[in-house]
């Protein structure tokens, strides 16, 4: 069948049986075809940072072997890069590479948020900011359906841990969840609109995302117009039946026909409407479209051009932590002195986590081999200092591994240390336990650090490690995370400085793992994980209780320094205060190279009626800069991101009040603010018996009726004498005005109350 008759096709051309086969996978990877008819399969792989093609057998685990594919830098470094423009080169890229591999959708990105630092998956996770999240992966997805593949946005939503992950609660109040949790979700969705939604292993306060209505159907579709499918997480589908009623339309993998054969039954009984199903259905028909009509059997991609966009890529993701007195950039010259490169991953790279996102790397650069490329005859001698291997056997005497490297560093000018999370501490399936890097690690630098002052620690780790008590002993930390397959080229290149480094943190790196919000709530007990924290995720927490923090959100120093000039804000061109905004700054480069700065702006809202973070990330823009030059950066401000969910009203509100922007270099180094009168949006909350005195008088329509009728009726004496004076009505303004009706002597009779919850309501 042609593309433009399968278009034509429906739901309606098939037989039950049929529509039931093809809203189930065929195997691990495709969907069903169905050839009677002609509507062909549909492949997915994984996803995120690169294309894990299976050939042979399948797994979800990462564990069987995939065809060679560019490794670019998974989402821990991609998020620190702040910068939506490279993304989209980075998913235009993994688009071409699934096109050659006649992929139609790659499964991901992954958006869900950094809850914890121990989440074991944050190495496939962008930022621990809804914001940072949602404009990033919004870019991936552009970006890669460019190419005519599609995205599987993952994994939605509350998957924010790996402990029990296909069963655990993720109970959080409607707030947090709209506007930390869903909101990086709904940007991509209504931006991006990416082929396909992945659905979550977890259940969300009791209900499991796979058969969650409200999650799949009133938000996804109703309210952010989703018109892509719905595929589970691999294996996440508990009761299909119930998924195909909550908007599920694709089950991963194949159930070998078993659940099939309950929607069949589910149909016949009743119990399931046929026109779920149908829906569901039709759905998949468009996705099979959409992968043919995408297809391009001429697509090709060059290895090398993309491995040298992920050294791009990989180059600007890294974050300068701290570098005093100007020990970085390292000179490229003989005279500077030698090199002692120290540590394992120098050699043995970790470039990426464990499990379903793990992939066959077309080549692997290591910073050893690229540093001596770069050094331009100085001297590096090497030693791995520790060992990474698991088998005991094979490890060689850690005193020795030491000793030799404290000798080298004792003979060098300078001592680069190569430290970080061992691969079996961080991977999908399960969670870290601790923030710690293995003693032989610190134990390694306290020795190093007791023959030379001279020390550089470059740091490879997927989710944030604690670096208190041995960062402000070094001169310079560059936080390498886990780079992808030309990592090691990228920090050769900010070690000698052909790249000046410009990423920054999406996440805090907190003194202590004791300090961080979920704490307490991390990874819950008997089935359920309680969000206690709310709001106050990853730097809202820190800035709520002003705790101290390693290096703050937003956080990442340059081979050059910035100022800041002229902020403003106002309306955008053509709007008014009731539209979006731009916040205007002046940035001037003053240092002597060129370099890239990331504008942050971050929203308090004055006097706000409602719990809110003290600040908020609210947009952000990454601006390239020659020695001494200026330019205006313009941040675009949404309306709706100023806006706060409310759950009675059950809608986002934009209180009308005065917002502040703190503009700046990270949360923690604010360098100007500008303010500006927000209009409110409208909100009548409806009233009853059980609303307050308070809320009543509140009321923009009775309140003040109200208010003059109890004022004068506190003239009659009695009880209602009370209400007459401020004091009093301030106590009793919590109280719900039906309970004071019923009073003897009240100033409104039970009568009144009805009457006026009539009026008050049409
Ligand atoms: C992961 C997904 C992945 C899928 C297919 C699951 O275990 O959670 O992220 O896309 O497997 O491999």
């Amino acid at each position: 069948m042609t593309n433009s008759e399968l278009s034509a096709f429906s739901a309606a051309d098939l037989t039950l049986e049929e529509k039931a086969s093809l809203t189930s996978g065929a195997n691990f990877w495709s969907t069903k075809a169905i050839d009677r008819v002609g509507v062909p399969s549909v492949f997915m792989t994984d996803g995120p940072h690169g294309v894990r093609k299976q050939t042979g057998s399948g797994d979800h685990l990462g564990l069987d072997d995939s065809v060679p594919a560019t490794c670019f830098p998974p989402a821990v470094a991609l998020g620190s890069t702040w910068d939506p423009e490279l993304l989209v080169r980075v998913g235009t890229a993994l688009g071409e590479e699934a096109a050659a591999e006649d992929v139609a959708v790659l499964l991901g990105p992954g958006i869900n948020i950094k809850r914890s630092p121990l989440c074991g998956r944050n190495f496939e996770y962008l930022s621990e900011d809804p914001i940072v999240s949602g404009v990033l992966g919004s870019a991936l997805v552009r970006g890669l359906q460019s190419q005519g593949v599609g995205a599987s946005l993952k994994h939605f939503a509350a998957n924010n841990q790996e402990t029990d992950r296909l069963r655990v609660s993720a109970d959080v109040d409607i707030r947090p969840l709209r506007e930390i949790y869903l909101r990086g979700f709904q940007r991509v969705v209504t931006e991006a609109k990416p082929w396909t939604v992945m659905c979550s292993y977890n259940r969300i306060n009791g209900v499991y995302a796979s058969e969650n209505p409200w999650l799949l159907t009133d938000v996804l579709r109703g309210e952010w117009g989703f018109e892509g499918i719905v595929v589970s997480d691999w294996g996440a589908v508990n009761n299909r039946v119930a998924g195909v009623a909550a908007g599920l339309d694709l089950e991963m993998p194949s159930s070998g026909g078993r659940t099939d054969a309950e929607v069949v039954a589910a149909v016949t009984d009743g119990s399931l409407d046929e026109a779920a199903l149908d829906t569901a259905v039709d759905r998949l028909l468009q996705l099979a479209v959409r992968a043919t009509a995408g297809r391009n059997p001429d697509a090709v991609y060059s290895v090398d051009d993309h491995h040298a966009l992920a050294r791009e890529v990989a180059g600007r993701s890294i974050v300068l932590l701290r570098n005093e007195n100007g020990v970085l950039p390292l000179a490229a010259d003989a005279s500077a002195g030698t090199i002692a490169v120290i540590g394992e991953f120098a050699r043995t790279p970790r470039y990426q986590g464990a499990g379903s996102s793990q992939i066959n790397p077309t080549r692997l650069d290591t910073a050893l081999e690229e540093l001596r490329a770069l050094a331009g005859g100085r001297s590096i001698e090497f030693a791995p200092g520790f060992s990474i291997t698991t088998d005991a056997a094979a490890a060689t005497d850690a005193a020795a591994l030491t000793a030799e490297a404290v000798a080298l560093a004792a003979a060098s000018d300078v001592a680069v240390l190569f430290l970080g999370l061992p691969g079996d501490e961080e991977s999908e399936g399960f969670d870290r336990e601790h923030l710690e890097l293995p003693a032989v690690q610190t134990e390694l630098l306290d020795a190093v650090l007791a023959v030379t002052s001279n020390v550089v620690v470059v740091l490879s780790n997927g989710g944030v490690v604690r670096v208190s008590g041995w960062a402000d002993r070094v001169q310079a930390i560059v936080e390498g995370w886990l780079l992808g397959q030309a990592g090691g080229g990228a920090i050769a290149d900010v070690l000698f400085g052909s790249v000046n480094p410009s990423g920054r943190l999406a996440e805090t790196i907190p003194v202590r793992l004791e300090d961080t919000s979920s704490y307490t709530d991390f990874p819950g007990e008997f089935g359920h994980v309680r969000y206690g924290e709310g709001l106050f995720v990853g730097y809202r927490h820190f800035d709520r209780h002003d705790l101290a923090v390693s290096y703050p959100f937003g956080h990442g120093l340059s081979y050059t320094t910035f100022t800041y000039s002229d902020a403003s804000v106002a309306p955008v061109a053509g709007s008014d205060a009731s539209g979006d905004l731009e916040v205007r700054v002046t940035v001037t480069n003053t240092g002597a190279v060129a370099g890239r700065e990331v504008v942050q702006v971050y929203s308090t809202v004055e006097g706000s009626t409602v719990i809110r973070p003290e600040r908020e990330l609210k947009g952000f823009a990454s601006v390239a800069l020659e020695a001494g030059e200026s330019a205006e950066v313009v941040v675009t401000i949404r309306r709706e991101d100023l806006a706060y969910f409310h759950p009675i009203a059950d809608r986002w509100v934009v209180e009308g009040a005065a917002v502040t922007f703190a503009i700046g270099a990270s949360s923690r180094d604010l360098r100007a603010t500008v303010s500006i009168d927000l209009v409110g949006d409208e909100l009548i909350l409806p009233l009853d018996a059980d609303s307050t005195i308070g809320e009543w008088l509140e009321h923009p329509v009775v309140g003040q009726v109200l208010g003059a009728a109890m004022a004068s009726a506190a003239g009659a004496g009695g009880e209602a004498g009370m209400f007459g004076d401020p004091a009093i009505l301030k106590m009793m303004a919590s109280m719900p005005i039906g309970r004071v009706a019923s009073f003897p002597n009240s100033p409104i009779s039970s009568e009144a109350l009805d009457e006026l919850i009539n009026t008050v309501n049409v």
